[in-house]
């Protein structure tokens, strides 16, 4: 049976407890542990860690393309469909200002030469004739007395070969080929460069003489 003054002596006891203890954080220089252990400041950043990898998730969806590498190289080739109004030349078009720019000023623009000095290209047999021996003239040019259209010529023609690539040279005769009523067909570049390099050792301008032994 407890009584009144053993309920005193269990308060009295707990209480030196209480004190005892206290005095012993004191000595040994414990803090005292206001908050119970819990500090706001790790809570703040892990939530905005979590904001940033949210929205680092939203970013990496939105602009990884899905990974795909090819969206990002420029020079992939994603066949495309042809610009509208995007116009293949053919040749000849091509070749009108190689020969503006190279053969116009003797032969004139409308192909038809000087009288006495520069043969006509128009109506010409030469160019209707013989591929090669058109290709070897703008190579190597041309000199010696030559008859065309049935008129004779006894000039110089110089050498293009160096001026003109095998492209611009194939351009400039299928557009001379296919203008003033000229009707034959398109010079090829492997045309011009398979003459070329066959004639690679050829210095002086060709003979219409020479020219004409060669095949049709
Ligand atoms: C500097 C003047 C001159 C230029 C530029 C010139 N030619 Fe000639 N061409 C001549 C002359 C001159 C002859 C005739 C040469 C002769 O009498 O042997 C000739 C002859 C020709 C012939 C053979 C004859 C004929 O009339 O069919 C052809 C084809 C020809 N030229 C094409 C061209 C082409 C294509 C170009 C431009 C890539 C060109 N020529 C640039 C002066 C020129």
């Amino acid at each position: 049976m407890s009584t009144l003054s053993d309920n005193f002596r269990v308060e009295q006891a707990a209480a030196s407890d209480d004190s005892i203890q206290q005095v012993h954080d004191r000595l040994r220089g414990a803090k005292p542990d206001k908050e119970h252990g819990y500090s706001k400041t790790p809570l703040i950043l892990l939530g905005v860690m979590c904001t940033l990898v949210f929205f680092g998730s939203i970013y990496v969806a939105h602009y990884s393309i899905r990974f795909d590498p090819l969206a990002v190289n420029e020079h992939a080739n994603r066949a495309k469909p042809e610009k509208a109004g995007a116009v293949k030349l053919t040749r000849a078009q091509l070749g009108k200002r190689v020969y503006v720019a190279n053969c116009m000023l003797c032969h004139q623009a409308d192909g038809r030469g000087q009288p006495n000095v520069y043969p006509p290209l128009a109506g010409s047999e030469w160019v209707a004739g013989s591929e090669e021996r058109m290709i070897r003239i703008v190579l190597h040019g041309l000199n010696g007395p030559i008859t065309v259209a049935g008129k004779q010529f006894n000039n110089v023609m110089a050498p293009l070969g160096t001026v003109l690539s095998d492209d611009q040279l194939a351009n400039a005769l299928s557009y001379v080929r296919s203008e003033w009523g000229n009707t034959s067909p398109e010079v090829e570049p492997a045309n011009v460069a398979k003459v070329r390099a066959e004639t690679a050792g050829r210095k002086a301008p060709w003979t219409p003489e020479e020219l004409l032994k060669i095949g049709q």
